[in-house]
């Protein structure tokens, strides 16, 4: 089964997220910046003229198309790697992904989205059927 994991973050943890992803082999991945608000509906600035509302507020959305199998380990790394306690830290959505083909080659699900030195080759599993 193939999963997405759409993951908004601060713009200023992506590198440290990035890198974490990396380290436990996570090759594919796409990202880029988005704007919107969460529960708060923004933030108050303080500005030359007095504070004003800025309530659509500049992330980062990181975009991965993964096995399941890999899904919890990926949650966690990105939990801990985009976390810092405040408000604002950012939300993961998951989502089932119904086929990936990779157009070069026609692969598809599980075998489009495997690459040499990653997560499952890290670990010793064998491409498998869909
Ligand atoms: N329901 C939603 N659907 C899609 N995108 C959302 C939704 N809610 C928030 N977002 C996006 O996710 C970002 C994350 O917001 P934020 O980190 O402030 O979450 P929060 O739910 O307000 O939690 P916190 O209390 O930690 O701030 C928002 O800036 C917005 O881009
Ligand atoms: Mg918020």
């Amino acid at each position: 089964m193939l999963k997405k994991i759409e993951a908004i973050i601060r713009e200023d943890k992506v590198n440290d997220v990035k890198d974490a992803l990396e380290k436990i082999g996570i090759v594919g991945l796409n990202m880029f910046e988005i704007r919107g608000h969460g529960r708060q509906g923004g933030i108050q600035l303080l500005g030359r003229a007095g504070t004003y509302q800025v309530n659509m507020l500049t992330k980062i959305q990181i975009n991965i198309v993964l096995s399941d199998r890999n899904l919890e380990e990926t949650i966690q790394t990105i939990l801990d790697s985009a976390y810092t306690g405040e408000p604002g830290d950012g939300l993961l959505f998951v989502y089932p992904v119904e086929e990936v083909i990779r157009v070069r080659t026609r692969e598809r699900g599980q075998d489009a989205v495997m690459y040499p030195g990653d997560i499952d080759e890290r670990k010793g599993r064998a491409k498998v059927g869909h």
